[in-house]
């Protein structure tokens, strides 16, 4: 009998606001490049959610924090693309994060994630993209040791915010993959279990 492989499902994630954002150009570029099989969608939401607070929690998740939860619930695997501010992520995103951290759900806690910066100086947004795989790991997901990170990223990306550059483009369809194969085979695992 000849099994039907379902679609894989990616949560994509752009942690910086700005509509002319590198990151969340970044981000659609890997949309484009999905293979057959691979679904990403995003979450651009990420401003609807309150501050993290305790007391809002407890008085009831806010509906952006449900429809985060949601988001990341449906999906198979996350990719991240992160910005660098003073050496960490932003704070949106961070705050993301958090919410999705929060027991009793605890819902990024065995989702595969993969991550992906850039940053206009040459730096390549590591101190962003290890705020992100230090808060994910901590919030039990499995993180990719696999990355992107893109220095001096104005350089890679075209006037109108296409990503331009071969050897870049090669290496986010290279990450697609590898975190498409890993959630792939991690529901399988699940559905074993
Ligand atoms: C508050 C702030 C802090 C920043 N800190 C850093 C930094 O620590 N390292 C760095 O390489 N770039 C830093 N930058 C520059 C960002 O890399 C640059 O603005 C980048 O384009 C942001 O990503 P985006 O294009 O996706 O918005 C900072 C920018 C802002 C607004």
């Amino acid at each position: 009998m000849t099994r039907v492989m379902q679609p894989i499902r990616l949560l994509g994630i752009a942690g910086s606001l700005r509509s002319a954002s590198f990151n969340r150009a970044l981000l659609r570029a890997a949309v484009e490049m999905a293979p057959s099989g691979v679904q990403i969608t995003t979450f651009d939401e990420l401003a609807a959610l309150p501050f993290y607070d305790g007391d809002v929690e407890a008085a009831g998740d806010p509906i952006p924090a449900r429809s985060f939860r949601a988001a990341i619930d449906s999906a198979d695997g996350v990719l991240i693309t992160t910005p660098e501010y003073n050496d960490g992520t932003s704070a949106v995103l961070k705050n993301a994060i958090d919410w999705a951290s929060r027991p009793p759900q605890r819902t990024l806690a065995g989702k595969v994630v993969a991550v992906m910066g850039a940053s206009v100086t040459p730096s390549g947004a590591r101190g962003g993209i290890e705020s992100v795989k230090r808060a994910v790991r901590r919030a039990g997901s499995e993180v990719l040791d696999e990355q992107v990170a893109i220095p001096s990223v104005a350089d890679a990306f075209d006037a109108d915010l296409q990503l331009t550059d071969p050897l870049i483009r090669a290496e986010v369809a290279g990450l697609v993959a590898t975190l498409a194969a890993r959630a792939r085979a991690a529901s399988e695992e699940k559905l074993a279990a």
